[in-house]
């Protein structure tokens, strides 16, 4: 590799591969010097539950996507490195417009967030002017900012029953929660037709397989899988409600039909209890995100060292994206969420 000597030669790399890619030294104590950087720099590590084991215990905060919002909103850091993917990231910057938000690798996107384009999502709402939109956070900022209200899996529910029962809605992007919602309030929202990669490769016969040779097994799944997967499940839930149910539930075993990162936390909480990955619909890992998986311990490092790559956005759109947000967070804690 060139000789790098500048602030710019590290932001060339940057705008070329989306993340710093220098090799490190492998006798490196990275958890020791990832410590250090934190107290250095007055930097906070929030990772979400699909991150790889390492990057989810060196983390200050580890949490689902409301849980993670929250702690943007109150954190007193001066530095937010991000460890989840590109909309979390971008959601922490528009909370905090004057702090530094850093992303490891800017590459980790969302294929919930990429299959709602504002550009077409607007041409659908303006065709439906009577009606509120709600929009999963799991989306870009511009989405954001052609929204009433976000939610997430955690208070998706109560955001819609927030609003009075005759309310038109507009529910984007994943149709598969927006059908779950759906059903569990009786609505009959209008959904965007888009989905989780993840979580629409769950296979209903091989879960029902799993389920036969152990029938005391509870299945619990994110709201984000097709409706025939849920409709095996036991519980439903965010990825901080199927950790609550694992814990508080008292069967041994669980068939877990969600990103499989979150399995490393349900196994350290729960040791005496079993952990069983829901099977996808072939043989590959599918129930990896793709993206989530692109942070590493190592990019985590060089991003807080050289304080890149860091999150910008204009002041229009943060201002835009932000008044969606600020009701959700509002909403939910005035419901103790
Ligand atoms: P949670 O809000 O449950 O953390 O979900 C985030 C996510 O990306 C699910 O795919
Ligand atoms: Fe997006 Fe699905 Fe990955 Fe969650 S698991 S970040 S919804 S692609």
């Amino acid at each position: 590799m060139a000789d790098i000597h500048t602030d710019d030669d590290y932001k060339k790399i940057i705008l070329q591969k989306g993340f710093l890619d220098f090799s490190v030294n492998p006798s490196l104590d990275l958890f020791a010097e990832i410590e250090k950087l934190k107290k250095e720099k007055n930097a906070i590590v929030l990772a979400h539950y699909y991150q790889e084991p390492d990057i989810q215990d060196i983390a200050d905060f580890i949490g689902d996507s409301l849980g993670l919002a929250q702690k943007a909103q109150s954190t007193t850091a001066d530095i937010i490195v991000f460890a989840g993917v590109h909309f979390m990231a971008e959601t922490a910057k528009i909370l905090n417009p004057h702090k530094k938000v850093l992303l490891p690798d800017l590459n980790a996107g969302c294929s919930l967030s990429d299959s709602a384009p504002p550009a077409l999502f607007k041409l659908f709402r303006d065709k439906h002017p009577q009606h509120v939109v709600i929009t999963y956070i799991n989306c870009s900022a511009g989405m954001k900012a052609l929204s009433d209200i976000i939610c997430t899996s955690s208070n998706a529910q109560a955001i819609v029953e927030s609003l009075p029962a005759d309310q038109k809605i507009i529910f984007a992007p994943d149709k598969n929660l927006g059908a779950w919602i759906n059903k569990q309030t009786g609505r009959n929202m209008l959904l965007w037709n888009g989905a989780c990669m993840v979580h629409e490769i769950f296979s209903m016969e091989k879960i029902i397989k799993l389920k036969v040779r152990h029938p005391n097994a509870k299945v619990i799944a994110h709201p984000e899988c097709e409706a025939p997967v849920l409709a095996l499940a036991d519980y439903i839930g965010s990825t901080t409600g199927i950790l609550k149910y694992a814990e508080k539930n008292e069967a041994k075993e669980f068939i877990v039909v969600t990103e499989s990162g979150i399995l490393h936390q349900m196994q350290k909480t729960n040791p005496a209890k079993t952990f069983i990955p829901a099977p996808p619909n072939n043989t590959c890992a599918c129930n990896d995100c793709p993206y989530m998986k692109l942070n590493t311990l190592e990019k985590l490092y060089l991003c807080m060292k050289f304080e890149l790559p860091e999150i910008n956005m204009k002041n229009e759109l943060i201002n835009a994206a932000k008044k969606p947000i600020e009701r959700m967070l509002e909403i939910s804690a005035s419901l103790h969420l």
